[in-house]
């Protein structure tokens, strides 16, 4: 998503070092939406593997469900939608970006108004007609996550996951998922970063950069929120890795697949090297007392994102 949109600027040709740098290493799950960058980021992506001729090395997860290109665009995101006719043109804009059709597909947010009647078989269709290989839900609730599976097997459950957000924990959601053999991937494991250490205050982040309209990143939040990410700093120091490492070993130990962003080789490298640290069970009880105590303050996204969110 940073390659494209978020996270202040990026540089294509930076991006595309990053990628490279990515298959080189072995680090080939990727994630993309058609939302991010509208367009961009798939586009990106699909040069990356034709230029290296390297599609049959890369996983590729990609996600609909905003209407913000297409045959109905909007400013912004645009809307939330899951109509079949939506999930149907979106996949093949995917495929057309991309050079191929992604390996698993999601609905990146729930539309409400869709019933899941309607917006899971159709989703379902694009793995019987052999489009894609997995489907799958992210953001949604418990209910919906249920109700899906009654229809069709869900494969993939994408939610943020980290130990700066485990409110998932306590709805039910990853429950369910463990309950009905969905395998839950967390995305902002890094919290957005924050737990990297590598932001001190809200003036760290670009101008433009949407961790600046959230209010967990803001004012008096950031400086409360702050605790959680000295502790963090402290213990992966006892550790022997870094911060970010902790975090990314910590989802790992819940069951969950991590899937940090970052623009450059580098962090790429020391994120990667995350599946190399192990947490003893003493080390996990420590990092449970932090985040029951250290939970954040502040809403996750703003209100127009938030009220996208659970259903
Ligand atoms: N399903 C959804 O609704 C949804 C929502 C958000 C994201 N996602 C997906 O999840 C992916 C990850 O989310 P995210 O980008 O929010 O994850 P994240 O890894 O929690 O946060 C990324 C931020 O952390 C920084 N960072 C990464 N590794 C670092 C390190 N080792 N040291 C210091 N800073 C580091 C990055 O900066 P640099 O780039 O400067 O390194 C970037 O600003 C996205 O790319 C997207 O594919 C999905």
């Amino acid at each position: 998503m940073g390659f494209s949109q978020g996270y202040g600027p990026a540089d294509d040709a930076v991006s595309k070092k990053t990628l490279a740098h990515a298959i080189d290493i072995g680090c080939t799950f990727w994630d993309t939406a058609v939302v991010y960058g509208k367009g961009h980021n798939e586009t990106l992506i699909g040069e990356v593997l034709r230029d290296l001729n390297a599609r049959d090395k890369v996983f590729v997860a990609s996600k609909c469900g905003f209407d913000c290109i297409g045959s109905t665009p909007q400013s912004g995101l645009g809307t939330v939608t899951n109509k079949p006719a939506h999930i149907a043109e979106y996949i093949e804009g995917s495929r057309q970006r991309l050079g191929f059709y992604p390996d698993l597909y999601y609905l990146h947010r729930i539309d409400p108004s869709t019933p899941l009647e309607e917006s899971i078989p159709a989703l379902q269709k694009l793995k019987t007609d052999g489009k894609v290989r997995y489907i799958g839900l992210s953001e949604c609730s418990a209910a919906t996550l249920r109700k899906a599976c009654a229809i069709a097997h869900i494969d993939a459950l994408q939610i943020e996951y980290s130990p700066w957000h485990t409110d998932h924990e306590d709805n039910g959601l990853i429950d369910a998922a463990r309950e009905l053999g969905v395998t839950i991937i967390a995305y902002s494991p890094l919290g957005k970063g924050i737990l990297s250490g590598q932001y001190r205050s809200p003036d760290d982040f670009p101008a433009d950069d949407i961790r600046r309209t959230i209010p967990r990143f803001q004012g008096d939040n950031f400086a409360k929120n702050m605790r959680i990410v000295d502790e963090f700093g402290r213990l992966a120091a006892k550790k022997g890795c870094t911060p970010s490492q902790l975090a990314l070993a910590w989802v790992a130990a819940q069951g969950a697949i991590p899937i940090p962003g970052t623009k450059t080789a580098s962090r790429l490298d020391e994120n990667f090297a995350a599946r190399n640290v192990e947490l003893s069970d003493d080390e996990l009880k420590e990092l449970r007392v932090l985040i029951e105590t250290a939970k954040p303050v502040g809403n996750r996204y703003g209100d127009v994102h938030m009220a996208m969110v659970g259903k």
